[in-house]
């Protein structure tokens, strides 16, 4: 049975639509994230959860229990924000304790408390310093230890590593995951970041524009992708996004990339679906992330679905662990992973090799996906 569950929200702000009849639900112990670009509505959605807004639609549950109507104090979660909100004229254990003392927690118990938790998270240095003392990564600690004291059914993080440096925000995103692993409480945690959602989340909610996209596992989320936008938006370098056109003769699919280009490539298509099928001589738009486009010798592992395309590299950009390789399929730029002692040389031609197991297929028009 889901544990937080939220069914059919709606959320205006005036007479503007910022949450369009949003549905999902995490388990207990569940890590959820709200992904999707600036302004979606993933901090709406998660204040709708801490009751710091209102709702005009829909219900809110926690533990079997209607929380929709019920003030911040009622409904039992925790938040920790993209600014930390530390009080600056307070010590590191003062702003820890300050919640419990509010709440009339006995000192003792209130110690105790303040120190589990700097042990937890390493901050038992650091507890007699005020937050101007601090590093951001430090005051993003205290942020979570003041959160972690409440022992709350659910944590809400919104953008909680947005303020730090790359290097830290990886550290921190570690640890926060270690940290679920080991408290088991159940998250939901918003982000624009669609590494962090991939590493963090059990499950995934994509936003756009206030509308649930797509609900489910990263993997289902990076795999299935349910229409462009969540395929475009998940993963990095993106998935190649390209125009084609579906001939279906004799028996045998093809898909011709570049109509009127003077470098058209058609690839067939060895297994297709009746969905598939069914776009026999219209467009379609074909997505292959680019680990699914390889140089030819690390590919050929697996003949059944590999398709070579010969491609005139353009650029290539060695990464450490891999080698970018840049080239052009019917007019369109197009990504490739390459191993890292890849073969490739700008200005040349080079065999490519397409796995059409992992290749998904968009109509142009609706955007969404066919197979
Ligand atoms: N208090 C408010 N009054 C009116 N509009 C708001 C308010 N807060 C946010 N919005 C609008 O609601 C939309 C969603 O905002 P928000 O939830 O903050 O997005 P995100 O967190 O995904 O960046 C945006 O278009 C934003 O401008
Ligand atoms: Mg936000």
């Amino acid at each position: 049975m889901s544990f937080l569950n939220i069914q059919n929200l709606s959320k205006n702000y005036g007479t503007v639509p910022v949450l369009k009849n949003i549905s999902l639900e995490i388990e207990e112990g569940g890590f959820l994230v709200l992904v999707g670009p600036s302004g979606c509505g993933k901090s709406t959605l998660l204040n709708t959860i801490a009751g710091l807004e209102a709702i005009n639609e829909g219900t809110i549950t926690i533990s079997a229990k209607d929380v929709s109507q019920l003030h911040p104090s009622e409904r039992d979660i925790a938040m920790v924000f993209q600014s930390y909100a530390l009080y600056p004229n307070m010590t590191v254990a003062g702003n820890i304790s300050f919640g419990m003392e509010m709440r009339g927690v006995p000192r003792d118990e209130r110690d105790r408390s303040v120190k589990q938790v700097s042990d937890l998270l390493q901050i038992g240095h650091l507890l007699n310093r005020k937050p101007g003392q601090l590093s951001g990564g430090q005051r993003q600690r205290v942020a979570m230890g003041r959160a972690l004291v409440r022992k709350p059914q659910v944590f809400l993080f919104d953008e909680p590593l947005s303020n730090l440096d790359a290097k830290l925000r990886v550290d921190m995103r570690t640890e926060i995951k270690r940290l679920h692993q080991r408290l088991k409480t159940t998250i939901v945690y918003v982000t624009h970041d669609q590494v962090e959602a991939m590493t963090l989340a059990t499950k995934i909610a994509v936003l756009k524009d206030g509308v649930l996209q797509q609900f489910g596992s990263p993997a289902e989320i990076y795999n299935d992708p349910i229409n462009m936008f969540v395929a475009d938006f998940m993963g990095s370098p993106a998935m190649n996004l390209l125009k084609g056109k579906m001939s279906v003769t004799g028996g045998k699919t093809q898909l011709m990339l570049g109509q009127n280009e003077e470098r058209c490539v058609s690839i067939d298509l060895k297994q297709t679906s009746a969905a598939l099928k069914i776009y026999k001589d219209k467009d379609v738009i074909f997505g292959i992330r680019p680990e699914a486009l390889t140089d030819f010798a690390s590919a050929s592992y697996n003949g059944a679905s590999i398709v070579k395309v010969n491609c005139l590299i353009e650029v290539v950009e060695p990464a450490g662990s891999d080698t970018f390789a840049i080239t052009k399929l019917g007019g369109k730029e197009v990504v490739a992973r390459l191993r890292a002692d890849a073969n490739v040389q700008a200005g040349q031609y080079s065999d490519l090799a397409f796995n059409l197991d992992k290749a998904v297929f968009f109509d142009p028009t609706s955007q969404l996906r066919i197979a």
